[in-house]
This record gives structure tokens, C-alpha cells and sequence, in this order.
């Protein structure tokens, strides 16, 4: 094994905030994981970190399941960063006393800092902050000494420095708190002793030493969807074990206007196996008639197996699957711990493996979150269509294909699809994920002088961070129109354009 990088863990409460503290973390070039927050002692040992920082969490830790910690986790002698509900946990934990304030604090709030904390070096004394809780310590546990205050909180951060533990009410991890990077970077450097020994030059380096050893002269297959993290993956595992990877890339029928092509064009050249399946008329076949959107994407998550399973039979004695899985979709499938209703089965996490026997899965991915996938991409070489593309669901135009799919369908919406991805394309500040719908819906217009019944299509664009809420973008009017005018005018089947202007929640932003 090559010398660890030093390590910090988030350990989570359930804070809507951790993969945003680790990925700060990271940025600010300390390597970063994260983990339940009640893990044993005995697990934090093993991975032998430089600190600790407990995220937020919607829980009072009064209440008779709040989400709790090892206690043990207090005397391991690692430096510890309460944020939010972690620093009630923390003092709560310690013998202090934490109690619902007299009206919570929701929103940026001016905060007053002791300058002499090492948590606060160099960050004005005066703080704007993000501050989101109802409960606030009270009563300090034995050995801290308090270190900030707010309006509605008088112990807005604190700490032990002697047992080096500190605290914090406030959200540095996020925008709204400004100079927040710098009171983690105190935390990291000054606390901890990081000497920012992480990048994701290491990364790569790390992960193609690690795939080597485990693959040794042995063969890996790919599912490879042409999305940035399949690719990225694509590309990793080919630079650690050049010709040992088999991509096995399966066109559903479903893809955007060229994107088959343009996949294939972008692994040309690559040391590995492109195995392109033109299965268009397969799955086509199984949709025929389906009109409900969960039979739709279970039908191709299905097909997708039955394909890839016959195609890795033909290929022989393959010992490694490999999975583009990054951190969110652990966090989404449940496998941290987080459990969440199941809202859409989304399909790329699981399925593959149980079905077809390996001898091992190799996720290289699995501890990254998008935008640090895309810097992997660009350093792997990878063409920027793949490396900046937006989001592409697994089943692909079907879950915009509102009602039956049907190939003439599938085509007028590529067309009219790919009119919108140029003209939102062309903004200067571009929304996170835009595209065309087309509806099921057909209505009555007039071209020339003839009477036309044909689709209404609508447009979606929308701003998000984690794409598990967003709002819709405000794309300009002209925008709009002009690329209304241009789907009518250049897609036979569509008389009408609608823009969805509704945010996530309620509505998801795929249509199905
Ligand atoms: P929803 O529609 O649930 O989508 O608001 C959230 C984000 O996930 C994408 N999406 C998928 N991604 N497989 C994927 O890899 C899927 O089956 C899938 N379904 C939705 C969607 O495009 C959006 O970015």
C-alpha cells in the first residue's frame, strides 16, 4: 500500500451540509470521507485521522432517537469540529446543557468572534453567518470556554483547546457564512496539523496503484453509458491496466440526437474494448404499449441486464465489474445509512453484480462527488462534451417521452431536444440541466392555411447544486423564443411549446 494521505472524517447526522464539508474539505487539500455518525471507535481508529468534524442534522438531542455518537470518540486524542447540531451533540455528550432558544435562528446572522480562538485567525471579528437551529447550548461542559456569540445565541461557537474540540453554531461549510473556508482551513491547519498533502493528482495516481494491484494481469468489464462518471471511470481503469478493459456501450434506442457516435468517437483510440450494442429495436419492443413510468424505466433496467449479461458471456473469463458509482449515489441508494422513500428507481447503482458472478467490483469513483469526477476527466484527457455533460438519466429519452414510446416519437423529440440544448447552450450563465419533454398531449394549431393536430413539447431548465432540489432558471425571453420558433419550424410533429416553471419539490425535474 502507498503512505495514507492524511485523512479528515465528516461523520454525519443526518445535515443536509456533509458532502459539502468533505468536499471543502478536499478543496482546501486534506483528503476527506464520510462516515455514520455513530460509528464505533474502533472504525475511526483504523483509518488513523488527523481530525474529526461532526455535521448538522435536523435532530434535538433530546429526542428519544436522536442520532448519537461513540463516547469513546471524545478520548482518542484527534482534534474534533462540532458544526450545528454536532456542537450540541458535542457539548450535550461532555456535560453541557443544550436547550431549545426562545425563537430559532434561520438565515445569515451578524456573529461576534474572539479573535484570539485559533478558529477564527485572520476572520473579521464581525462575521456574517449562516445560522439554521432552534435548540442552543446553554451550559458549557467542563474545560470549554466560549468563543462567539450571536443575537439569539449567546454561545454561537466554543471549545476545549487543551483536548483541542471546538465548536461551532454556525454553518462554515456554506456560502451564506462568509470567510467559512477559512475557519475550516484554521480547523485543518492549524488544529489538525494538515499539511494539505491531497490533490486529485494523488487521487489518480493512488486509485491507478490500488486498480493494479487488485487486477493484476486479470480482465475488467464496464457498463459504459457514455455519462461523465462511466467514462471517467472508462478512462481511469484503461490508463492503470491498459487493454484489460472490456466497455460494453448498449444504444437503447433512447439516446440524445448523435450521442452514440459521439461516445464511441470519444473512446476511439483508448486502450481498451469498445463493444457497441445497437439494441434499439430490442428494447423498443419490450416499451411497446407500456405508458407508466415506473413499468417504463423497470423494463429497461431489466433489458439493460439481459443485454449485458448475453454480451459478457461471448466474452469469456472476465474476473472484475467495474461501476462509475460516485459518493451521492451511495448516499442515495440508502448505503450510508440515509434511508429515503423511493421516489424514482433510478437505475446505476446494484443490479449488475448478483446477477452475473465476479470476483470482485471495482468502483474507483466511489468516494467523489460530480465536479470532482469532472476535474479527473479533464486530467485524464477526457473530451470536454463528456467531461462537462449535463445529467442523462439511465432510461434515457423514455422518462421524456411522456406516454407510450414509440421510435417516431423518440425522433421528433431528439430533434426538438436538440434545438433546445443549442439555444439554452448558448447562454452565458447556463442552467445545471436543460432539455426538451414531449408530452403526450396534442392540440390544435394552424400552418400555412392548414388545420395541424400535432405534440405540445416542453422545455425544462433548472438551477441546482445537488439536484435534489432546484428552481426553474429564468432563461430570458428571446431565448425562448427563439428556440420555440425554431422547434416548431424545424420538427415536423410539434405545433406548441411550453416552459415548465415549477421547482423541486413538488415536481421532479425529469418528467417520469
Ligand atoms: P429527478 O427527476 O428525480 O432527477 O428530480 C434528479 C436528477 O437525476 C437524474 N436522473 C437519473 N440519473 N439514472 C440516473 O443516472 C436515472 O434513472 C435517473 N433518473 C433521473 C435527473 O436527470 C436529474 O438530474
Amino acid at each position: 500500500m502507498k503512505e495514507q494521505k492524511q485523512t479528515v472524517l465528516v461523520l454525519d447526522f443526518g445535515g443536509q451540509y456533509k458532502e459539502l464539508i468533505a468536499q471543502s474539505v478536499r478543496k482546501l487539500g486534506v483528503y476527506s470521507e464520510i462516515l455514520p455518525g455513530n460509528v464505533p471507535v474502533e472504525r475511526i481508529a483504523e483509518k488513523k485521522p488527523i481530525g474529526l468534524i461532526l455535521t448538522g442534522g435536523p435532530s434535538s438531542v433530546h429526542e428519544k432517537d436522536a442520532p448519537s455518537a461513540d463516547p469513546r470518540l471524545f478520548e482518542l486524542g484527534v482534534p474534533v469540529l462540532g458544526i450545528c447540531y454536532g456542537m450540541q451533540l458535542m457539548c450535550h455528550m461532555l456535560g453541557g446543557v443544550v436547550k431549545p432558544g426562545d425563537q430559532g435562528e434561520y438565515g445569515r446572522v451578524k456573529a461576534e468572534l474572539d479573535p484570539d480562538c485559533v478558529l477564527f485567525k485572520d476572520v473579521s471579528p464581525r462575521l456574517m453567518v449562516l445560522m439554521s437551529h432552534r435548540d442552543h447550548v446553554k451550559e458549557l461542559p467542563a474545560g470549554f470556554v466560549p468563543f462567539g456569540r450571536t443575537k439569539g445565541c449567546p454561545i454561537a461557537a466554543c471549545g476545549d483547546p487543551a483536548k483541542k474540540l471546538y465548536a461551532v453554531q454556525f454553518h462554515p461549510e456554506v456560502k451564506n457564512t462568509d470567510e467559512g473556508q477559512k475557519v475550516l482551513r484554521n480547523f485543518l491547519y492549524d488544529v489538525c496539523g494538515a499539511v494539505g498533502d491531497y490533490s486529485i493528482d494523488d487521487y489518480i495516481e493512488q486509485t491507478i496503484y490500488e486498480i493494479r494491484e487488485r487486477v493484476g494481469n486479470k480482465r475488467v468489464l464496464l457498463a459504459l453509458s457514455g455519462g461523465v462518471d462511466s467514462s471517467v471511470c472508462a478512462a481511469l481503469i484503461s490508463r492503470a491496466v491498459p487493454g484489460q478493459l472490456t466497455c460494453v456501450f448498449v444504444d437503447h434506442g433512447c439516446m440524445r440526437k448523435n450521442e452514440p457516435d459521439e461516445v464511441e468517437s470519444a473512446f476511439r483510440g483508448r486502450d481498451l474494448h469498445f463493444i457497441r450494442v445497437n439494441a434499439a429495436d430490442r428494447f423498443l419492443a419490450k416499451l411497446a404499449g407500456v405508458t407508466d413510468p415506473e413499468q417504463k424505466r423497470k423494463i429497461i433496467g431489466a433489458e439493460f441486464i439481459a443485454v449485458f449479461e448475453e454480451e459478457a458471456k461471448k466474452l469469456g473469463e472476465i474476473s472484475f465489474l467495474a461501476q462509475g458509482t460516485i459518493y451521492p449515489d451511495v448516499v442515495e441508494s440508502g448505503m450510508v445509512g440515509n434511508k429515503s422513500a423511493t421516489i424514482k428507481s433510478h437505475h446505476n447503482v446494484g443490479g449488475l453484480p448478483e446477477k452475473i458472478g465476479f470476483e470482485g467490483i471495482i468502483e474507483p469513483l466511489r468516494g467523489l462527488f460530480k465536479d470532482e469526477v469532472r476535474e479527473l476527466g479533464r486530467r485524464l484527457g477526457l473530451p470536454d462534451f463528456i467531461v462537462e455533460r449535463q445529467p442523462f438519466p439511465g432510461p434515457g429519452l423514455a422518462v421524456r417521452c411522456i406516454g407510450e414510446v414509440t421510435k417516431e416519437k423518440l425522433d421528433i423529440l431528439r430533434e426538438a431536444d436538440y434545438i433546445c440544448r443549442t439555444e439554452f447552450g448558448k447562454l452565458k450563465k447556463k442552467p445545471d440541466q436543460y432539455f426538451a419533454v414531449l408530452t403526450n398531449m396534442r392540440t390544435v394549431g394552424v400552418m400555412g392555411d392548414e388545420r395541424t393536430y400535432d405534440y405540445v413539447c416542453a422545455l425544462r431548465a433548472v438551477t441546482t447544486t445537488d439536484f435534489m432540489t432546484c428552481e426553474y432558471t429564468r432563461i430570458p425571453h428571446a431565448t425562448l423564443a427563439r428556440t420555440a420558433s425554431r422547434i416548431v419550424n424545424e420538427v415536423r410533429g410539434i405545433s406548441r411549446v411550453v416552459f415548465d416553471i415549477t421547482g423541486k419539490p413538488p415536481a421532479t425535474i425529469e418528467w417520469e
